[in-house]
């Protein structure tokens, strides 16, 4: 993704993402509750694959430690402490989100009081295709809109010049088939949610009027 926080960076360009992530949140709160009923961490460690740079990835923690707050006190427990791991290639600017750690960490504790447990922000840089930590040691692991990526290494130069979006888009059922012939998981909940590509394109405006040229730009 562009860094940065200029016209083309993945930090302006990102409010698409942000709400394919808040359609998901049920599904999160679903998982944590369930997380929470079976099995209570002290401390709650979870990865955020593909995090990038910009708001979105601080908004997981956020969000994650809003949901997590609220299964605790639904089933009395004690708030854990949070140790959250941000995964992304080694060229993500995982140090443009380190430098807004200072003003997030306030904003936490102004926005939740001091209700939640410590909360430790790592990174996990490399690739989601291999291994990136020892086995058992995660208990939660959150992607949002970067599963489809594929890791092309270097390519050429004249595809690079091209329109070439690494991406692969499966079916449902290919999703399914790669998930059940691994055999490291199995599907408790599979939905399709879908968004118009406008909606990334104003906060909280209705772009149902926008002029197509617009819109196709
Ligand atoms: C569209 S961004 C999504 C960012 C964020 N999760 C969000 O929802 O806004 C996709 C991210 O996936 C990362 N990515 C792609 N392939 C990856 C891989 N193999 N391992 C780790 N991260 C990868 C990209 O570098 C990029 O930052």
């Amino acid at each position: 993704m562009n860094g940065g926080k200029g016209e083309r960076s993945y930090t302006n360009n990102c409010l698409l993402q942000k709400k394919l992530m808040l359609k998901a949140k049920p599904i999160l709160e679903e998982t944590i509750m369930r997380l929470y009923r079976d099995f209570s961490p002290n401390c709650m460690k979870v990865t955020n694959l593909g995090c990038s740079v910009g708001p979105n990835a601080l908004l997981v923690i956020s969000n994650i430690i809003d949901i997590v707050n609220t299964a605790c006190t639904s089933l009395n427990r004690e708030p854990p402490k949070f140790q959250f791991y941000l995964n992304d290639l080694f060229g993500n600017g995982f140090n443009t989100i380190f430098k807004s750690l200072p003003n997030f960490y306030t904003r936490l504790v102004e926005d939740k009081g001091h209700k939640f447990g410590p909360c430790f922000v790592n990174a996990t840089p490399g690739s989601f295709y291999g291994r990136l930590f020892p086995s058992n040691s995660i208990n939660l692991f959150h992607s949002s809109n970067s599963l489809h990526w594929l890791s092309q290494g270097l390519i050429e130069e004249e595809k690079l010049d091209s329109f070439n979006i690494p991406v692969y888009e499966p079916t449902v059922e290919e999703i399914r088939h790669v998930i059940e012939e691994e055999g490291s998981f199995f599907v408790q909940r599979f939905e399709i949610l879908t968004l118009p590509w406008v909606e990334g394109l104003n906060e909280g405006g209705d772009n149902s009027f926008l002029d197509g040229n617009i819109k196709a730009r």
